[in-house]
């Protein structure tokens, strides 16, 4: 039985539906990433979870406990969550140890001792412990956010964007230590977040919320070669998508020539999905016998490239081979030692398969 279970759960503000028929399940310990465009309901969701909403349908049930059912909820202080925001919420009148403390007892005699462990479980030094919010950096409150909701023991976390004002290096120490702290104590954590990597990075399951449904869930892996949608496949990286022409041989022609598919679909038109890390350029000659689409290479120009340090993007126009049609321009990474001249002419090779999509055109994915 899934340690919390989500389902059919709905919420609506007024004439929007935030939540609409919600299913999700995590398993104990794991950790689950939620991600979706601004205004999707996935903060909704999270409250609804910690009950600080009240569903208008649907039932939370949290290690075999029902916290809602419709209207009838359990109260957010007796749900044994924790809930880190994006801004850490901390009292600033009250100092990082009286901060930590606060859901303790007053009275417990291990009370200190329990702030210290915290401390050092998020990895504070002690001498921090006299210090108000203020006299702290962006990711040390988050620190001290943490270990105020780790301080009475939750079943699960809820993490509501906790590292998106922090910088790259310092968000990616602080996601590694909150992984590590939530995997040594063993609690299930649900991550918001709008960064793709720290979501593929982080979590067990990342769920796609979508206008207030859930799009798709699964491991990262299958999230990212296997996106159900054109849209789902661009919100969890670079995706270059295609209209193409089904066979009944398992292959797509398509303006990158024929290329086979890991799935089946009916005969026709489609879209289909590769990833640009599937994409080899070589430079290619300007005139020739390889330039005339010899041997069947498949030729773009370069329209424009964009410096993005490690990476380039570049903008593609495809040369048309004759038996293809529709798309024509598309938008690749490449490593930037490897970036060609802008104007300049390169041969496209594709590795592996590509992913027929449910549904959506390429002209949806544009985002
Ligand atoms: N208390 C509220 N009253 C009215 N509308 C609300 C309330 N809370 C959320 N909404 C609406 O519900 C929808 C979902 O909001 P929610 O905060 O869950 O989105 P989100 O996915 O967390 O977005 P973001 O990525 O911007 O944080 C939005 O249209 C929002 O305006
Ligand atoms: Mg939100």
């Amino acid at each position: 039985m899934s340690f919390l279970k989500v389902e059919a759960v709905a919420k609506r503000f007024g004439t929007v539906q935030a939540l609409c028929g919600i299913d999700l399940s995590v398993e104990k310990g794991s950790r689950t990433a939620i991600v979706g465009p601004s205004g999707s309901g996935k903060s909704t969701l999270l409250r609804v979870v910690a009950g600080f909403d009240a569903p208008d349908a649907g039932r939370v049930t949290l290690d075999g406990e029902c916290m809602a059912d419709g209207g009838r909820i359990v109260p957010a202080h007796r749900r044994s969550i924790g809930l880190v925001s994006q801004d850490g919420a901390l009292f600033p009148h009250l100092d990082v140890a009286a901060n930590i403390g606060f859901g303790l007892d007053r009275r417990a005699p291990d009370r200190e001792a329990r702030i210290r462990q915290l401390m050092e479980m998020v990895e504070l030094e002690p001498a921090k412990a006299a210090r108000r919010p203020h006299e702290l950096s962006g990711g040390q409150q988050q620190r001290v956010a943490l270990a105020r909701a780790l301080a009475r023991r939750p079943k699960l976390m809820l993490l509501d964007e906790p590292f998106s004002a922090l910088d790259t290096g310092l968000r990616d120490d602080l996601r590694r230590a909150v992984a590590k702290v939530l995997a040594s104590e063993g609690i299930a954590s649900l991550l918001v977040t709008h960064d793709q990597t720290e979501a593929l990075s982080f979590a067990d399951q990342v769920a796609v919320l979508r206008d207030g449904r859930l799009v798709q869930a699964g491991a990262p892996r299958a999230l990212y070669f296997e996106p159900k949608d054109a849209a789902t496949a661009r919100f969890l990286g670079e995706a270059v998508i295609l209209d193409a022409v089904l066979a009944d041989d398992g292959w797509a022609t398509c303006a990158l020539g024929r290329l086979r598919l890991d799935g089946e679909g009916p005969v026709g038109p489609a879209s289909i999905l590769i990833r640009p890390e599937q994409l080899r350029l070589a430079a290619s000659p300007e005139a020739g016998p390889a330039a005339e689409g010899g041997a069947g290479k498949i030729r773009a120009r370069v329209l424009a490239a964009e410096f993005r340090g490690a990476t380039c993007g570049l903008h593609l126009s495809l040369i048309a081979s004759g038996d293809t049609a529709g798309t024509r321009d598309i938008h690749v990474r490449v490593s930037s030692s490897a970036c060609p001249a802008i104007g300049s002419m390169v041969e496209i090779d594709v590795d592996g398969t590509a992913r027929l999509l449910e549904r959506g055109t390429a002209s949806d994915a544009i985002a």
